[in-house]
């Protein structure tokens, strides 16, 4: 895969038309955007861009689809806040400004071949949704795939076809369990995510494993992934911060000698065990 380059200037906003816009849930909204010409943002999984509305502000967020996608991206906003509650009311046919892709994404080149584990709670599915897709559509080049992913509610599961697709797939050990569901029909896992990691078998020597969560969820995870003798620098987390810049200027995103923005957002638990503010 080609590396992903900073296309003109770091500070370069660019018109990001919205091309499909979906509400997902109370709070979720999707958006895929094209940029002027049909240029393709040419990303890593795992990076993100920064989101601008002229006169409310910026906001950086993920890259949900995967690079094997070409003339347009997508993103899923959750309403939290100011930015985020403006965009939302923004549908097909509005512009967003676009800085990026910025960031480490996941290092798709170390990944090929080998074993890969997928773990994501909540909107963490958001980012890793990319790598997935990615690995999906270049299958042959890796090894054994394993999907977790958790959620609260069964309501709460994003993307329900396309996690369903992949829960289908031969090539793919898939599993899913969510936190609480009244449903008396429901048969599946009730549970959280790190039920699901025992029942996986792996060779821990070449398997990666890609987590994205809510920060609780990184300490127990990671808990059990060391116990199935997965190494440090082989277990990928990618970590939120605050963010003004996108670009390793301002500090906001500071992580010790780290900014999240540029030396990350995706890390490996080797880099930021020792830094107890990472996770
Ligand atoms: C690398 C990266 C990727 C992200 N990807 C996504 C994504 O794909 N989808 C998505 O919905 N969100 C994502 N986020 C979070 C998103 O950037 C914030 O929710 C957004 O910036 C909030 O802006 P706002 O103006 O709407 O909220 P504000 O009005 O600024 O704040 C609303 C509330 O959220 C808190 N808050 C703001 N930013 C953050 C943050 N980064 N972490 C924790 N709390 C915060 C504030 O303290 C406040 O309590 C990502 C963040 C980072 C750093
Ligand atoms: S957001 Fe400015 S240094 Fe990272």
């Amino acid at each position: 895969m080609k590396t992903a380059k900073l296309t003109d200037s770091e500070y370069l906003v660019k018109a990001g038309k919205i091309i499909r816009a979906r509400q997902m849930t109370k709070i979720e909204k999707l958006f895929e955007i094209s940029l002027p010409g049909g240029e393709s943002l040419d990303h890593e999984p795992g990076q993100f861009v920064m989101v601008s509305i002229p006169g409310v502000g910026e906001a950086p967020l993920s890259i949900s689809s995967s690079p094997t996608k070409r003339g347009s991206f997508e993103i899923v906003v959750r309403n939290v806040g100011k930015v985020t509650n403006a965009l939302h009311k923004f549908d097909t046919g509005d512009t967003v400004g676009i800085r990026g892709p910025f960031g480490k994404g996941f290092p798709v080149q170390i990944l090929e071949g080998n074993d890969l584990l997928f773990v994501a709670g909540g909107l963490g599915i958001v980012p890793l949704r990319s790598l997935i897709n990615f690995v999906i559509d270049n299958r042959r080049d890796f090894g054994k795939v394993n999907i977790l992913l958790g959620c609260k509610t069964p309501q709460d599961m994003l993307f329900g076809e396309e996690v369903d697709s992949w829960s289908k797939r031969l090539d793919v050990n898939f599993d899913i369990t969510v936190d609480r569901c009244e449903d008396p029909d429901y048969n599946g896992n009730i549970g959280l995510i790190t039920k699901l990691i025992p029942g996986v078998t792996l060779d821990p020597e070449r398997t990666f494993a890609a987590v994205i969560g809510p920060p609780i969820m990184y300490k127990f995870v990671i808990i059990e992934l060391l116990k199935k003798n997965i190494p440090e620098r082989q277990i990928l987390v990618s970590l939120e911060r605050h963010m003004k810049c996108g670009i390793g200027k301002c500090g906001h995103c500071q992580i010790q000698n780290y900014y999240c923005c540029k030396d990350g957002p995706v890390f490996t638990y080797d880099q930021i065990k020792d830094k107890k503010e990472a996770l």
